[in-house]
Parts: structure tokens; sequence; C-alpha cells
């Protein structure tokens, strides 16, 4: 079967590691791909916000199933137009991608059908948003409601910061995401990742992950797109996958069909395992991004299969393979990444670096220039490794970084460290 992948990202890239491996591929396309994507993939220049190229690329190259890898195309109802013209997809409608597009939608979903998350409340200007919090007190969080790039939340542990962030989101910091505003209360516990894939009614448990979102060792320092990873994560024990399963994933697959937009694709629940219980802190509508290729490391079984099964509804019955090793990412960054990055400078090493025992390197945000592979974005690089427990996949992990020649490049030295203490070895 050919496969159009849409997307750019390391997310991608392992993705397309783990479709080229298939036994069922055809020919693998991605758009746009990678230098990265480009050892697997025939990388190709399509503009995904026009659905029309899309789906004439998809029919002129006999595509059978196409899979998005990124929320924005999903948001803007890419997933729509090619299931109108007939054209397999893996993940979500519009409606569907609701999930992540709307932090209120989702909340309101939870509190029709009793899926436990923090208390909420909706405002749509700062007086009354304000006035809210000020009864509220701190600590207190503080969303936008649309999408903004894992920016539009502030957990707020003092008043004032609460406040500033409803001003921020009010007066156009987000654009329109922040034109509405979530409050919620503050959840304390460990938070976790657990991926579903979905088929509009059936919900398959597909691993576990935890994210490092600050920037910082000793998790420090301002939000990213996460800088490493590691899975399963510890704290979803099978008795607790299952609890979120049944408390949080399955009443919302109900309720999503049960409101005409059945929800197809990965399901990405973020939780905050609290002391009562597993709370949703919010949903994504695909893979995890460096979650993703931590996943791919440990999956046994064939992917291909697996999302043509989503997609055609037949999910029931699967139950995908997993080794049972620990998989660990860790993100390599362009100096100065959050903010202002220095990019251009040239890359090198990596075969060495990947030619460690059960290494992947996966290209973030690499580009070729004049031949030389060159840092071209934030997040650039993710350097992952397997092993029998946490310690030794972050062993082989940094010894792969060590390996990669990039005077431009840091990571953080502590991925792992929250399940390393677990394990009493930190
Ligand atoms: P983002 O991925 O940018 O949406 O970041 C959201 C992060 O904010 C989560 O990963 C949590 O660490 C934190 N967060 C969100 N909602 C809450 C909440 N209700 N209580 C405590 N922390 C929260
Ligand atoms: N790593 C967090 C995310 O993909 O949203």
């Amino acid at each position: 079967m050919n496969v159009l992948l849409i997307g750019s990202g390391g997310r991608e890239h392992a993705l397309a590691w783990k479709l080229a491996a298939s036994p069922q591929i055809g020919r693998l396309f991605a758009a746009p791909g990678n230098p990265g994507i480009a050892a697997h993939a025939e990388c190709v220049a399509l503009d995904v916000a026009v659905h029309a190229a899309v789906v004439a690329f998809c029919r002129d190259s006999a595509v059978g199933l196409v899979v998005v890898g990124p929320e924005a195309p999903l948001v803007a109802g890419l997933a729509d137009s090619l299931a109108a013209a007939g054209i397999r997809v893996f993940g979500p409608s519009a409606a569907a991608a609701r999930l992540e597009g709307s932090k209120g939608f989702t909340k309101d979903l939870c509190a029709r059908h009793g899926i436990p998350t923090a208390a909420y409340a909706r405002f749509n200007n700062a007086p009354k948003a304000k006035a809210h919090v000020r009864r509220l007190g701190a600590p207190v969080v503080v969303k936008a409601d649309g999408l903004a790039a894992g920016k539009g939340v502030t957990v707020a542990m003092t008043l004032p910061e609460a406040l500033a962030a409803i001003d921020d989101c009010f007066e156009g910091a987000f654009g329109e995401a922040g034109a509405e505003v979530v409050v919620e209360a503050y959840l304390e516990g460990e938070e976790a990742s657990l991926f579903c894939l979905c088929d509009g009614t059936t919900a398959l448990a597909f691993g576990t992950a935890q994210d490092h979102k600050r920037v910082g060792e000793g998790d420090t320092g301002p939000n990213t797109g996460g800088m490493g990873a590691y899975s399963p994560a510890p704290v979803m024990t099978p008795q607790m996958t299952e609890r979120v399963m049944r408390e949080i994933v399955e009443p919302t697959l109900a309720g999503m069909a049960a409101a005409g937009s059945p929800f197809c694709g990965v399901l990405y629940a973020g939780l905050m395992i609290t002391a009562g219980g597993p709370q949703l802190i919010e949903y994504n509508v695909r893979f995890g991004d460096p979650e993703c290729q931590v996943l791919m490391l440990r999956l046994d079984d064939d992917l291909l299969p697996l999302l043509v099964a989503a997609a055609e509804g037949r999910l029931a019955g699967h139950a995908p393979r997993w080794c049972d090793e620990v998989a660990l990412t860790v993100v390599m960054a362009a100096a100065g990444y959050p903010g202002r990055l220095r990019t251009g400078g040239t890359i090198a090493g990596l075969e060495a670096a990947a030619a460690g025992e059960d290494v992947a390197i996966f290209h973030a945000g690499t580009a070729l220039r004049d031949g030389r592979l060159v840092a071209a974005g934030g997040r650039v690089l993710n350097v992952c490794a397997r092993g029998p427990d946490i310690a030794a996949a972050r062993e082989r992990a940094y010894a792969a970084v060590d390996r990669v020649e990039w005077a431009d490049g840091f990571c953080r030295r502590d991925i792992g460290w929250r399940a390393l203490a677990r394990t009493g070895s930190a």
C-alpha cells in the first residue's frame, strides 16, 4: 500500500522509520518531510493547507492511506477533505479535533459525561475571569481556549500571575486562541501521558510516556515542546492504564460518537495522577513529539495494519505487541531554544552516533545546505535508545549524544530523572 505521511518533525521521522519497515508498504511519501525522513520516504513539496492539492496527489500516486502527524492540518479539516474524496485517512475530522483545538469544548464534554478533570469555568472577557480567579485564589490555572503552540497555559502560583495571564490572553498574546479563557483548579500529582489508537468506537491503549517540558535541568526554565521522554511511564501501571481507559478514554469516545463526531486517530491523554485517582489535564489529537519516537522504538508490531484498521473502524480485537524494554529520547536543541535560535550550524557524526546498540536518531529540525546537514529549527535531533531498564536506555542515549558533532546544540542531561528516582538508582 502506498502511504502519504504529513509532517516534517521528529515524530514524523519516527513514523516514517516504522512505516518503511512494514512488509505491506508500497511507496512511502512524506509532505514535506525532512532530510532524515528522506532516508525512508520520497519527500514531496505539497502545500498541505491546499486540500485539493493533497487529494489530487493521492489520486495520482494511488495513495491508500494518509497519516497526519501534526494537529494543525487536522483542526483545519484535512481529514474531512480526504474522507470526502474517498481517500483513507488516519486522523480525526475537524469536529473531532476540537478535543485539542478547544479546551472549553473538552471540559464541557468531560462535565457532560462525568469524566474526571479539574473544576473549571469559561470566560469571554477579562473582568469576569479576573473576578473568578480572585474568588478562587492561587494556585490556579489560566488557559487560552484555542491552539497556542503549547504556550497558552499558565500555572499561576500567585494571584498577580493569574491576573496577568488573563490580560495576556484577552490582549491578544495568543491571537484568536485567547479570545476565550478557561480557568481551572490546580491539580497536584504526577503527570503522565497515555496514547490510544481510536477508530470511532474502539480505543486501544497504545503505550505510555513521560515528557520533560521545561528547557532546563531539574524541570526549570521556560516551557518547550518537550526536551525528552521515556516509555513506559512507571506511574502508569497496567491497573492505572485500565482505569484511565474506563473512566476517561472510553466515555470520551462514546460521547464524541453520540455527538455525531466520532474520533478516529491517536487520542493522547495528558493526565495528572493525583492521590484521588487519574484526572484528565488535556487531550491532543495526535502522537506526542517526542513521545512518538519512544513509542515507535518499543512497538514490536507492524504499524501500518494498525493504522489502516483504525481508519477503517476495525480496531476491535487488535492487541499490539510491545517490547519489554524501556525507550528514552534526548532532544538536542539549537542554542537559544525556546527563545531566539542559533541555527545554520553544521551537524556531523550522526552515523557513528546511531551505530550504538539499540540507538536511533530522528531528525526534528534539520535541512541540507550545499550538501551539509545543518540545524534549521528549535528542536533539531531526537537521540533515542532502548535498554533493559531506564538506566541502560539513558546511558546508551547519552553515549550517542556525545558522539554528535554540533557546536551549537544543547540538551538536558537529566532526561529520565523521575523514573530513575523510582528505581532508587538516581
Ligand atoms: P501545555 O502542554 O502547554 O498545555 O501545558 C500544560 C501543562 O500545564 C501541563 O503539562 C501541566 O504541567 C500544567 N497544567 C495544566 N493544567 C493543570 C492543572 N489543572 N493543574 C496543574 N497543572 C496543570
Ligand atoms: N511533547 C508534548 C506534545 O507533543 O504535545
